[in-house]
Order: structure tokens, then C-alpha cells, then sequence
């Protein structure tokens, strides 16, 4: 069991599961008990994630495709209800990132950031509705900073995750009275993970963010990953539509929390 909580008999879906945070939480779930799906772009790495929840003892379903495609998010819902029934937690993680001022980006660079994170996102919950157990299922977004920070450099990411977040609450109304929660959460920065790599590549951005932190360090996945499973677990069975930071304090430290790793500023 992950901590405190048992998702035994519990079918979880994981989209962008196949590293980093996604296959923490993915991970986390099979430690609770959990049959576990993901669904990531690369075969290689789909593979080597379902080979290591595998070794938790549980049902492990890897399915290979890309967010931004409909009709593949939808077959692979199907795919997994066929194999587990109804599905009882959706984990929309799938995203993209590269660091550019808006001017070093075209209308393809902006647009691909967002049709994976935020249309990426309506795809997964959309084809998941018809496959969820209600009343019961719990979904989650994984949003970021950049949803209500703005930071110079991310201008598609701070698009994108705000309309994620918008996502959420729209989603919790019209799903509520079906018994279907949609929360938000929102990792600051997590040690170890290609998002921080990306964000801060020397160590003198690193430090810079760290000392941006009101808790001086950075988060790991774990942390991220006993919030999720908290928010899905009956604990938080009255919880919607919130969007949640695990963040050290990061939100709060204002606009431009990145500027002087990634500017120079
Ligand atoms: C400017 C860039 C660019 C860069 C790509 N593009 N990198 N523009 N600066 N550094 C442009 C390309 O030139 C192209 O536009 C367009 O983006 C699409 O590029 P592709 O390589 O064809 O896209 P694709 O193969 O779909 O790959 C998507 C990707 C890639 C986002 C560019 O990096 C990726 O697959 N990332 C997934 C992993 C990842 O990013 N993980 C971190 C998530 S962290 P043109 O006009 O030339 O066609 C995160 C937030 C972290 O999301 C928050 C921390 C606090
Ligand atoms: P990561 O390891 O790069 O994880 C991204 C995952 O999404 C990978 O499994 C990737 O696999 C998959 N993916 C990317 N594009 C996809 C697509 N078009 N279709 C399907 N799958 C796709 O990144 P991470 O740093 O752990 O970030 C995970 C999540 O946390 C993201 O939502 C990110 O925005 C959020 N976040 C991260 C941090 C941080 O500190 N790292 C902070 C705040 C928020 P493939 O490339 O094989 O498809």
C-alpha cells in the first residue's frame, strides 16, 4: 500500500504516464493497490514504465499515442475499459515545454505547447467520460505555476495551463451531478523531472529558484504524488473543482519566478 491509502479494485488512467511526475503518480497508485494505465508517445519509454509498475504486482496497461489525436485518446479509453471496467481515476499529465521569448516562437512553436497540454487535456477527459464509474470517479489536471504566474519565456505554457485550470471548473460543474470530481494540481518546482531540467539547466538558476521558494527547496515527485492520491482517495470526497499547488510556498513568491535562471535577470 502507498501510505495511508488503498486503491485496491480501483482502475486508474494515467495520460503522459510514461516518466517524470505522471509515472510517480502512476506509480503511486500501484503501490495502493491500483490497476494502472498509461498513455504516452513513445513506445520504448511505455514500455519501460509498464515493466517497472509491473512490479508492483498489479495489472499494468501501456497504451502508446498522442494526446493532441482524438480518436487514438478515445480508442485507448475504450481499450482500457474493455480490460479493467469502469475507471475510476483520470490523471491528465501528458505536456510540452521549451524555453523562448514570445518573439523566438512561431505560431507552430505556441500552438504545439498548447494542443498537447490544453487540448491534450479536453481530449483525455472528454473521451474519458463515457468510461468513468459514476458516481465516483476522481479526475485530475496536472496544471503548473505558469497557470497564474506569469512568467517571460513560457508565454504557451502560461496559456495553456491557465485554460487547463479554466478546464477544471468548467468540467466540475457540468460533471458534478454525475458524481464526477475535476481537480487541478499544481507542482512547483520537482527535483529530478525534464520540466526543472528545462526550466533551470545550470546550477546558478537552480539556486536562483530555489531561493525563490518560501520553503528553500524543491519539491520531489512523491510529494506531488500522496496529494493526488489524497484528492481521489474518500478523504476529499466533498472536493471539486479546486485548483491545488504543492509548491513549497512557490505561487506566492509573484511574477517572474524563473527570470533570473532562464533571463539573466
Ligand atoms: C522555439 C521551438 C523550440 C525552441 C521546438 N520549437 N522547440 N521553438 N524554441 N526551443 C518549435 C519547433 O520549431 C516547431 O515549430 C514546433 O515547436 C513543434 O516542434 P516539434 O519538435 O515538431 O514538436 P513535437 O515533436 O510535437 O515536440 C513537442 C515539444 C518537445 C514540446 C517541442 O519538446 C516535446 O515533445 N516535449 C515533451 C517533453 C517535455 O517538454 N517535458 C517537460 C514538461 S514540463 P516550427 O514553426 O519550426 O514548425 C512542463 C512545465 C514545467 O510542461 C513547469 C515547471 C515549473
Ligand atoms: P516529463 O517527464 O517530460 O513528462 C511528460 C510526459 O508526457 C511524458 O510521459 C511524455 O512522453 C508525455 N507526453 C508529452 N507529449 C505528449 C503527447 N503529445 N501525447 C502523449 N503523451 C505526451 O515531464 P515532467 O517534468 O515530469 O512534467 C509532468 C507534468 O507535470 C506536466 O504536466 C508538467 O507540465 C507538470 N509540471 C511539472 C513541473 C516540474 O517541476 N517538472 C512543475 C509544474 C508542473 P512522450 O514524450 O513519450 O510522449
Amino acid at each position: 500500500m502507498s501510505g495511508q491509502f488503498n486503491f485496491s479494485g480501483q482502475n486508474v488512467f494515467v495520460a503522459g504516464g510514461s516518466s517524470g511526475i505522471n509515472l510517480g503518480i502512476a506509480d503511486a497508485f500501484a503501490r495502493a493497490g491500483a490497476r494502472v494505465a498509461i498513455l504516452s508517445r513513445s513506445a520504448e519509454r511505455v514500455a519501460a514504465a509498464v515493466k517497472s509498475l509491473r512490479g508492483h504486482g498489479r495489472e499494468v496497461l501501456g497504451c502508446t499515442g498522442d494526446v493532441r489525436e482524438a480518436p487514438v485518446v478515445a480508442a485507448a479509453f475504450e481499450q482500457v475499459h474493455t480490460a479493467f471496467g469502469p475507471i475510476d481515476v483520470v490523471v491528465s499529465g501528458a505536456a510540452g515545454n521549451f524555453v523562448a521569448p514570445a518573439v523566438g516562437m512561431s505560431a507552430n512553436g505556441f500552438k504545439t505547447v498548447v494542443d498537447i497540454d490544453l487540448l491534450g487535456t479536453f481530449n483525455v477527459l472528454r473521451a474519458s467520460h463515457g468510461w468513468l464509474r459514476k458516481p465516483g470517479a476522481s479526475l485530475i489536471n496536472i496544471s503548473a505555476p505558469q497557470a497564474f504566474v506569469p512568467m517571460p519565456m513560457q508565454a504557451h505554457v502560461c496559456a495553456a495551463k491557465a485554460g487547463v485550470d479554466m478546464l477544471t471548473r468548467v468540467l466540475a460543474m457540468e460533471w458534478g451531478p454525475e458524481g464526477v470530481r475535476v481537480n487541478s494540481i499544481v507542482p512547483g518546482p520537482i527535483d529530478g523531472t525534464e520540466g526543472m531540467q528545462r526550466l533551470t539547466p545550470t546550477e546558478a538558476a537552480r539556486s536562483a529558484v530555489m531561493a525563490a521558494v518560501p520553503l528553500r527547496r524543491f519539491g520531489t515527485i512523491d510529494a506531488v504524488a500522496n496529494v493526488v492520491l489524497m484528492l481521489c482517495s474518500p478523504v476529499c470526497d466533498y472536493v471539486t473543482g479546486v485548483v491545488l499547488p504543492v509548491d513549497g510556498g512557490a505561487s506566492l513568491a509573484g511574477p517572474g519566478l524563473f527570470n533570473s535562471g532562464m533571463t539573466g535577470a
